[in-house]
């Protein structure tokens, strides 16, 4: 072992500044870690009740079912028919066609059940609709091919609107009026 005083003492003061420099490295991340806690409270802190209140009710909202199957023995849907309306004094609630479909034509008009054209399925929905509108809701209501009848489910009108909603809205075809 042969020590070379100078050599220790050169890298002994490297050393010292090698340490300085970590330290002044160390203690800018430390303050820009700070910073950003601060930075992020500020906008994001759930200390503000409004914002925690809504914060509840996404989380809730994102861990709602999206369908809920309905067992036997279960009150069916509310739907829009002769009851409700006598009930409700003649005014009848008239659901969107979204709402319909989600009700009642889901079942079938998802994927391609018994030849049934999907929500959205330009290709299959192509085909039928230069029938026209007319012939398209009679088809509906009465029964057609494969479909039984969904007078009893839907009034005509809310009928339409599904129609419109699974076809135009989620094809962008149109149906002739007749
Ligand atoms: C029980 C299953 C079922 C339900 C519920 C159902 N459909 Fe259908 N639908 C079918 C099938 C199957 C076809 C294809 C019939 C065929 O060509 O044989 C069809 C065809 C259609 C057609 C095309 C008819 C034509 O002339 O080509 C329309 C429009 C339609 N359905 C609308 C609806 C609407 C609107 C609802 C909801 C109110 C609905 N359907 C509910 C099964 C169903």
């Amino acid at each position: 072992m042969n020590f070379n005083g100078e050599g220790s003492l050169v890298s002994a003061e490297q050393d010292n500044v090698f340490i300085r420099n970590f330290a002044m490295v160390i203690g800018a991340l430390l303050g820009v870690t700070v910073f950003l806690i601060l930075i992020a409270n500020v906008f994001f802190g759930t200390d503000n009740p409004e914002r925690a209140a809504l914060a509840q009710e996404r989380a809730q909202q994102n861990m709602n079912p999206l369908y809920s199957v309905r067992l036997t023995g279960d009150p069916a849907p509310v739907m829009a028919g002769a009851d409700s309306a006598a009930e409700d004094d003649g005014v009848m609630e008239v659901r969107s066609g979204e709402q319909v479909v989600q009700a009642v034509c889901i079942a079938c008009h998802q994927g391609n059940f018994m030849n049934a054209p999907g929500v959205g399925d330009a290709e299959g929905w192509s085909a039928r609709i230069g029938q026209g509108w007319a012939t398209l809701i009679e088809h509906t209501a009465q029964g057609y091919g494969n479909m039984p009848a969904q007078g009893a489910s839907a009034t005509e009108e809310e009928i339409r609107a599904a129609i419109e909603w699974m076809v135009v809205t989620e094809t962008g075809l149109e149906i002739p009026e007749s």
